[in-house]
């Protein structure tokens, strides 16, 4: 599978793709993943790719040109072409359902933004995909991208160890969540492990395993929002848990 990050920050990508199972997956050829600096498709000579919205209003816009071109570039760059992606707030949300489509994908490119975001004529000439990895605002795509990129690696094949790992993984089904897990010490803090899972009798810890992932499933669906508590919720740069531990 191949990736292409078309960014203004190629950089931050350095640490990203030197650990753990990207790296494993790039060293096997599992995985490719190509660092393109939009900039480098600047008409201008500072290499000036943002301009102030016309129309008014804060920030800065990226401009259409190095954008289309940078992505018509790559394109070029190999065969099949890629499925272009544009990493904004507005796209359709990131699901374990969708990132199961795009794993079946060979290519994909993804378009990351900053500042106030995309010249509109960027997506009416490219018609890409548009993805949010949810309803918040990051500085940009870069983060969206490796989120992107972390999720889709875990289903080509090869990539983990353990083939089994994604057969019972949260969200395999929409809302459902994985059982709970312990590993040694056998009591930590005063906490034991429940003993079925020390029982040696696989039938017993499948059916409890099935019920803990039912009974997590539920307490998730039920559970309040933060946002729903705010006098619970620690406001920005305060000293909110030390208070409360003396109120
Ligand atoms: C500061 S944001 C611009 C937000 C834009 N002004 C808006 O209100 O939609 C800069 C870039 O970060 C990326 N970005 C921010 N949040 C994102 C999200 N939730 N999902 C995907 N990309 C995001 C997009 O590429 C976006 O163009």
């Amino acid at each position: 599978m191949r990736f292409d990050v078309l960014t203004l920050f190629p950089g931050l990508f350095d640490s990203y793709l030197r650990h753990s199972l990207l790296e494993d997956a790039i060293a096997k050829g599992l995985v490719q993943v190509h660092l393109w600096n939009i900039r480098d498709w600047s008409h201008d000579k500072h290499h000036k790719v943002d301009d102030r919205p016309f129309g008014g209003g804060p920030g800065m816009v990226l401009m259409a040109p190095p954008v289309v071109e940078c992505v018509e570039a790559v394109q070029a760059q190999a065969q099949p072409p890629g499925r272009v992606i544009l990493l904004t707030p507005a796209g359709e949300r990131l699901t374990q359902p969708l990132v199961r489509r795009l794993a079946q994908e060979p290519r994909l490119l993804l378009v990351c933004g900053r500042y106030e975001g995309f010249d509109e004529r960027i997506r009416d000439i490219l018609h890409p995909w548009e993805i949010s990895i949810g309803d918040y605002i990051c500085n940009g795509g870069e983060v969206p991208a490796m989120v992107i990129i972390d999720c889709v690696i875990r289903l080509v094949p090869g990539v983990l160890g353990d083939e089994q790992s994604i057969a019972e993984e949260s969200h395999n089904t929409p809302g459902e969540l994985e059982y709970p897990q312990y590993t040694r010490p056998r009591v930590y803090r005063g906490h034991e492990v429940p003993p079925v899972l020390l029982s040696g009798n696989h039938a017993a810890i499948a059916a409890w395993r099935q019920e803990q992932a039912a009974l997590r499933s539920q307490q998730r669906r039920l559970r309040p929002s933060l946002v729903d508590a705010p006098h619970e919720t620690p406001p920005p740069h305060s000293s909110w848990p030390a208070e409360k531990a003396t109120s």
